[in-house]
């Protein structure tokens, strides 16, 4: 009985231990950090959504990109997941918000409608600030 309160207890510890230590800027065992993700795929692929929010895309293949850029944040989504990241149920959240925006801005860039797409693109800008207010110090 006590032998297992004991273990029971390094075991809590352990887990205490893997949450304190949980990846925020760099995987476990993939190179890339944190700071490379969103410098060289959330933030260039979040402003050209931007973007296009102000100014229509002018034709197909600037719509094309536009849906590059959103399938883009949408992947990107699960990378934030993987190789141990998601330290505690803030980053989580904003994950799934991440998620959810990014597949519904890709709906809306293909079928190319402008007014839809600058109703869901405040959703994506909405997860940034739900995940730095917590994690970007
Ligand atoms: C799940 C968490 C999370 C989400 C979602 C997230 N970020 Fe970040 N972001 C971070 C963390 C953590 C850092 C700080 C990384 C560091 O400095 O080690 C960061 C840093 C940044 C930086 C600074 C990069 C640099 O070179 O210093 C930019 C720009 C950025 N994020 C843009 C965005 C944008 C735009 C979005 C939304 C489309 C977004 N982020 C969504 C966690 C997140």
């Amino acid at each position: 009985m006590k032998r297992a309160t004991a273990v029971a207890a390094v075991a809590v510890g352990l887990l205490v231990a893997a949450v304190a230590d949980a990846q925020v800027k760099k995987g476990k065992n993939r190179p890339v950090t944190t700071k490379q993700l969103m410098s060289g795929i959330v933030q260039p692929n979040c402003a050209a959504i931007g973007a296009a929010v102000q100014q229509a895309p002018a034709d197909d293949k600037a719509w094309e990109n536009l849906a590059t850029n959103a399938a883009l944040l949408n992947e990107i989504s699960y990378t934030l997941v993987d190789d141990g990241r998601c330290p505690d149920a803030d980053w989580a959240t904003a994950v799934t918000q991440l998620r959810t925006a990014s597949d519904a801005v890709l709906a809306k860039a293909l079928a190319k409608d402008h007014a839809g797409l600058a109703a869901e693109f405040p959703k994506i800008t909405e997860s940034c600030g739900t995940c730095h207010k917590a994690h970007k110090k």
